[in-house]
């Protein structure tokens, strides 16, 4: 019998402001690109133009059309009332010989969701978006930078979208975009979803040391929780 636990997922639908978006990015992007197609930032180890580094203050124009889609995938999923904030947004181009190493977002405090937008996207030409099974866990230095030869560790699954696709996935999924062949630009917007969960309960899930009987302490923790309650309902 195998019972799953807490697989992860991504979300896909189509964006509908798609066009009005590509109307405003596209050119821009492109112009960008020809100016310095390699602009990645050094802690990364791949070729791509992103703008990732700095917001590009284009974005003012559309991040409105984008956190309608968060929140309608939020509600979705039937995720607890929150406070959202889009925390980043950027977009990476890719021309022939470019690519995007495994890496996730995960990172920074309360981004929960990530999502990417495909922009300029032909299926047929270029290099989807690949998500790994746990393979970041693996190369951490405790495990002193192995990858298992266990083919389960090591799974991979493209994601199969359409120009004008927009998916979420939780931020710590490791995902990258293997090298393309064409010279036509494959261009997506990404963002990640900073959350925060007015419900969420402020227990510690770590371990921690303590001093005095453990049960004071999770009682003292449980009365500030309690007088909480009234200013997250
Ligand atoms: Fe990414």
């Amino acid at each position: 019998m195998i019972v799953n636990l807490f697989s992860p997922f991504y979300y896909k639908s189509v964006f509908n402001e798609h066009y009005r978006v590509r109307t405003v990015l596209l050119n821009h992007i492109k112009q960008k690109y020809e100016e310095n197609p390699n602009n990645q930032p050094s802690s990364w180890s791949c070729r791509v133009h992103t703008s990732q580094s700095k917001e590009d203050p284009i974005f003012e124009k559309v991040k409105g059309y984008y956190r309608n889609a968060t929140d309608f995938f939020l509600k979705e999923i039937n995720f607890p009332d929150s406070r959202i904030d889009i925390s980043e947004m950027w977009y990476n181009a890719y021309g022939k010989g470019q690519w995007q190493e495994s890496h996730t977002h995960h990172g920074n405090e309360d981004v929960y969701f990530s999502a990417v937008h495909f922009l300029k996207y032909d299926k047929n030409i270029h290099p989807p978006l690949t998500m790994n099974n746990l393979n970041r866990v693996l190369m951490e230095p405790r495990f002193e930078g192995r990858q298992s030869s266990l083919d389960y560790w090591n799974m991979s699954k493209n994601i199969e979208v359409e120009e004008g696709d927009i998916i979420f996935f939780p931020s710590l999924l490791e995902h990258q975009v293997n090298i393309q062949e064409t010279d036509e630009l494959r261009i997506t917007v990404s963002f990640n979803v900073k959350v925060e969960n007015l419900r969420k309960p402020k227990f510690n899930t770590q371990r921690v040391s303590i001093d005095g009987d453990p049960m004071d302490f999770h009682m003292e923790q449980l009365k500030e929780f309690l007088n909480d309650i009234p200013n997250i309902i």
